[in-house]
């Protein structure tokens, strides 16, 4: 009925990344706001709520405990019943959701998407998190893979820091890559052809450093033709091995459809390039670019399910900062 975030880019923007210390003081100043303001847009009063959802884990754990401590507080003024959700969880269920006027809210990357359903599989790439999970129905989701190291978001972020973008790397990176040679440098694709789902970045991220230490150019010009080549090839070995491993896991799950979830989602050449994988007989969705990133709709549709199963919340509930799908 309404979705509202608070963005805090500004505030990390001049350091390159989150400072966990300046998230959490941020998310203080902004939680009731936030959330007068998403009744207000539903055009709903607390009363007419039936259950609270609040993302518990995983996460930097001063922004989770604001969320949770804060809900505590509503849950005992109020009386009301609340489910505490997993954050990749979330990520992972975003394409089922509708807004209230029925619209979906996912975009169909390949044709024969419109009859989109459980199961599926999932792959959740975000500045936190890059992990493939098996989504049988709300309740049922089981990881097959994750990151050894960043995450590709991550990746993204650190490769736009050493180029000197600025910060949210993704979507820089992601518009210079869109107009450079592809085929000027070779970066690996690590981990690909190892026998199981798991993904690294760490590498990749120290290949296109040590690139950039061998070859950047001084000369202006030259050197916005080589940031933009390099962003191509990153985001290529970054779409590579992101894909690569989905195709295998789907074939081994024996799933056909593919919802691809997370900030990272929105990149315009991972959207496109999960679109070729029609041509090995896969559907595949994103939400729609405001439910790639991390919101409060995703969390409130998933605890929608867990409320409706019975799940309740305790008043002694502790966040934690990792915890497996
Ligand atoms: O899901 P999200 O909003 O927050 C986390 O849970 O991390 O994801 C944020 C991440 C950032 O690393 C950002 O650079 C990346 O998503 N991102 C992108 C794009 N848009 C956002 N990465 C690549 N291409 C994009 N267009
Ligand atoms: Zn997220």
């Amino acid at each position: 009925m309404s979705n509202v975030v608070a963005s805090q880019i500004d505030l990390h923007s001049a350091y390159g990344g989150v400072v966990p210390e300046i998230a959490s003081r941020a998310h203080v100043e902004q939680i009731i706001v936030v959330i007068r303001q998403a009744l207000a847009e539903a055009t709903v009063s607390l009363d007419d709520i039936d259950a609270l959802a609040v993302t518990a884990t995983p996460g930097l754990i001063g922004a989770l405990l604001v969320g949770v401590e804060t809900v505590k507080g509503i849950v005992i003024a109020s009386g009301k019943p609340f489910v505490p959700v997993h954050h990749v969880r979330g990520h992972l269920y975003s394409p089922m959701l509708e807004w209230a006027d029925g619209r979906t809210a996912r975009v169909d990357l390949t044709d024969a998407a419109d009859d989109w359903d459980f199961p599926y599989l999932g792959l959740a790439v975000s500045g936190g998190h890059t992990s493939l999970a098996r989504v049988d129905s709300p309740s049922e989701m089981k990881q097959l893979g994750e990151t050894r190291d960043d995450a590709a978001g991550e990746a993204y972020d650190k490769v736009a820091k050493l180029l000197g973008l600025g910060y949210p790397g993704g979507p820089i990176v992601d518009g210079l890559a869109g107009e450079g040679d592809v085929k000027r440098f070779e970066l690996p694709r690590p981990m690909l052809s190892a026998a199981n789902l798991d993904f690294s970045f760490s590498g990749l991220k120290t290949a296109v450093r040590q690139l950039v230490e061998r070859e950047e150019p001084d000369n202006d010009a030259e050197r916005e033709v080589f940031i933009r080549d390099l962003c191509a090839a990153f985001q290529q070995a970054s779409i590579d091995v992101l894909l690569g491993k989905a195709a295998r896991a789907a074939k081994s799950e024996g799933l056909s459809r593919l919802a691809i979830v997370g900030g990272v989602a929105c990149n315009r050449g991972l959207r496109a390039a999960t679109g070729r994988l029609a041509s090995d007989g896969i559907v595949a969705v994103a939400p729609e670019p405001a439910l790639c990133g991390d919101n409060a709709a995703m969390i409130a549709g998933l605890g929608y399910h867990q409320y409706a199963a019975g799940e309740r919340g305790e008043l002694d509930l502790n966040p934690r900062a990792s915890k497996r799908i």
